[in-house]
């Protein structure tokens, strides 16, 4: 099997920036990275993804959210990462079952036990080696996010960045603790300190970690 890294953290903490500089090194460096995301990463699952981030759809109830993101990754986990990490390849995707447990359970308040069993279901027994946790103070995160979505020309995905301040310090705690129950496999990062800074770090702890036989491979 291939290595498979998530990034996650709360609106505009900087994970995609992080993600892109993570391909581009794992490229230089003769490795060939599939890099993904959620929701979306396959032609059905971004179809499933405008629906969920359309700002028209504010009437979408949080049980219709949760299946939609299951049905998401239940496709994408079936086109892209499970193929790619069978090819031995590393996988970086950005957001992934941990997401379901921060927006739906810390976010939307839905109980564990119906998120477990559709994480369960659409993860189709895969699960990362690795996740990084860029936190990041969702007052700071959202104005970014909100920034960013106003200077872009493309659809406007912003039904989460819509929703209240306490939703978004829900979802960070959330993740804090999804941190603090399995400290092996994730890496928090500050997402405060600069760019360059906070790549040093997720860089190191990737070299460190991926296996001897997958770069031999690669
Ligand atoms: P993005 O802004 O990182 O592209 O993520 C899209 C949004 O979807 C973001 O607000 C987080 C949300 N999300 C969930 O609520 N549950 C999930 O399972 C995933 C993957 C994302």
């Amino acid at each position: 099997m291939g290595y498979f890294i998530t990034f996650e953290g709360v609106e505009g903490c900087g994970k995609t920036t992080q993600i892109k500089l993570l391909s581009d090194f794992l490229l230089n460096r003769g490795l060939q990275p599939v890099l993904t995301r959620e929701p979306g990463g396959c032609p059905i699952a971004d179809k499933i993804r405008a629906i969920l981030l359309d700002a028209e759809n504010k009437a979408l109830s949080p049980l219709a959210e949760l299946m939609l993101y299951a049905a998401a990754r239940a496709q994408h986990v079936a086109d892209v990462i499970s193929p790619a990490l069978i090819d031995e390849k590393i996988v970086l995707c950005d957001r992934f079952s941990d997401a379901t447990i921060a927006y739906q359970s810390f976010g939307r308040l839905i109980d564990r036990d119906t998120i477990n069993a559709l994480n369960f279901h659409a993860c189709q027994g895969i699960s990362p080696d690795l996740t990084i946790l860029v936190d990041c103070d969702p007052n700071i995160g959202l104005e970014r996010a909100r920034k960013r979505i106003e200077a872009s020309s493309g659809p406007r995905e912003e039904r989460f960045e819509l929703e209240a301040l306490e939703f978004h310090k829900r979802v960070r705690a959330g993740y804090l603790q999804l941190a603090a129950d399995e400290p092996d496999r994730f890496l928090i990062i500050d997402g405060s300190d600069t760019i360059e800074k906070i790549f040093a770090l997720i860089s190191a702890q990737v070299e460190k970690r991926i296996p001897e036989a997958l770069r031999a491979f690669c």
